[in-house]
């Protein structure tokens, strides 16, 4: 986590200017405090266009930034770009719905898992494409202490806490603000989390802003400030699979990680302690490995924080790539956090509840600190005081082929 000090106005770039604008009924906010910030229908530009699925099947290979209500509360942005690559986002749960790439045969793959019915992730169990916290990951039994007083947090995870608890950030409607420039698209989503909402202590001020420029790189520009002394560890929980979401297991795919050294858990998925080196283990993606090569050797899969090298240098780290060598598509990914998660899917088993994706039928790099920290004086902490700004950056930088031009 990097702390700034707080600044007069900490609010990113906004530019809430929108190629196509559609009048929303009503609020969008169960809330019902927040509403979604969303010009009304006389802010509208005069060129307003429907838009429905079709429209976006043809999305021309140009910067877009589309919007388009699902229900009374569900909104859905489009950011396209020139390359044809396009990203979904729902305001619910700062979702990530999609992840369109081009391809030749296919026109365009979607790489990241999802419900097809939107409505889903008012639930969505298995946490797809949504921003987790106030705590991602784990503490353990649902405790922690700061500044000598105790916190109880739901145990929604037996028996710890996980993902923030019953009622994750996952499951907020976020207030949302478009970003159209010229070399980048985006949403700007707002939650504010009320002091004691499961169990955390503060009022916290949390603004994830996902932008997609012509380099093919889906950034996440996090920020939060809360009133009181609190925890927080933020990440967003998408699923890649890199030949297409429900394609089948990823465990052809390949990894590497810039990470020697991982977080070894007990059997509740809770850190020892120790950081260990991954050297000569099943754990080492120090150079590329397939998911499935060792996989059997780990108990349970894959489900474990990995330690970036080089924390200390400046600016963001790639800490993970994964590739497909089927489709020769890859993903990048650069973090300023120390850490990234890296699980397997292991829990998907084809319900409905998981949208019918089976057993590794994904993998999720969630970069973040290291699970269950408020507990663990010797990992970096994650405390974060009223006089602090909270900060993290992630950049998801894509390969495709490019399609052929016409
Ligand atoms: C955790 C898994 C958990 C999954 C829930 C991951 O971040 O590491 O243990 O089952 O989230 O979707």
């Amino acid at each position: 986590m990097k702390l700034l000090p707080p600044l007069a106005n900490s609010s990113l770039i906004l530019v809430p200017l929108m190629l196509v604008f559609i009048a929303l009924p009503g609020c969008t906010d169960p809330q019902e405090t927040q509403q979604n910030n969303i010009p009304s229908a006389n802010s509208a530009k005069e060129s307003t266009t429907e838009v429905d699925s079709e429209t976006l099947s043809e999305a021309p290979f140009e910067m877009t930034l589309q919007r388009e209500p699902v229900d009374d509360k569900i909104v859905r942005y489009m950011l396209s770009n020139d390359q044809g690559m396009v990203v979904e986002l729902i305001n619910l749960g700062a979702t990530v719905t999609r992840v369109l790439l081009p391809d030749d045969e296919e026109g365009q793959v979607n790489v990241t898992l999802n419900f097809d019915d939107l409505t889903k992730y008012k639930t969505n169990p298995p946490y797809f494409g949504s921003i987790c916290g106030r705590y991602s990951n784990r503490i353990a039994e649902g405790k922690f202490s700061l500044e000598g007083q105790e916190y109880t947090l739901a145990i929604n995870n037996d028996p710890n806490h996980l993902h923030g608890g019953d009622e994750g950030f996952n499951k907020k409607f976020w207030l949302a603000e478009e970003i159209d420039l010229d070399d980048q698209v985006g949403v700007e989503f707002t939650y504010v989390s009320f002091d004691g909402e499961e169990g955390y202590p503060g009022e916290m001020t949390v603004k994830v802003k996902y932008t997609l420029n012509n380099q093919n790189e889906l950034k996440l520009d996090y920020s939060a400030t809360s009133n009181k002394p609190t925890v927080l560890n933020l990440t967003n929980h998408c699923y890649w699979n890199l030949a297409g979401a429900g394609s089948g297991s990823i465990l052809d795919h390949e990894l590497k990680l810039n990470c020697s050294r991982y977080i070894p858990v007990d059997s509740t998925g809770i850190p020892t302690g120790e950081l260990i080196e991954v050297a000569e283990t099943p754990m080492d993606f120090t150079s590329f490995h397939a998911l499935g090569e060792r996989i059997d050797q780990v108990e349970g899969g894959y489900d474990h924080c990995y330690v970036l090298d080089n924390d200390d240098a400046e600016g963001l780290q790639t800490i993970a790539t994964l590739r497909d060598p089927e489709s020769g598509r890859a993903l990048e990914i650069l973090t300023s956090e120390p850490g990234v998660q890296l699980y397997t899917g292991n829990f998907l088993d084809g319900s409905a509840e998981v949208g019918g994706y089976e057993k590794n039928g994904g993998i999720c790099l969630e970069s973040q600190h290291f699970p269950d920290s408020p507990n663990q004086p010797e990992f970096p902490s994650t405390t974060l005081a009223p006089a602090e700004i909270y900060q993290q950056t992630t950049v998801h930088r894509f390969q495709f082929n490019q399609p052929k031009s016409e």
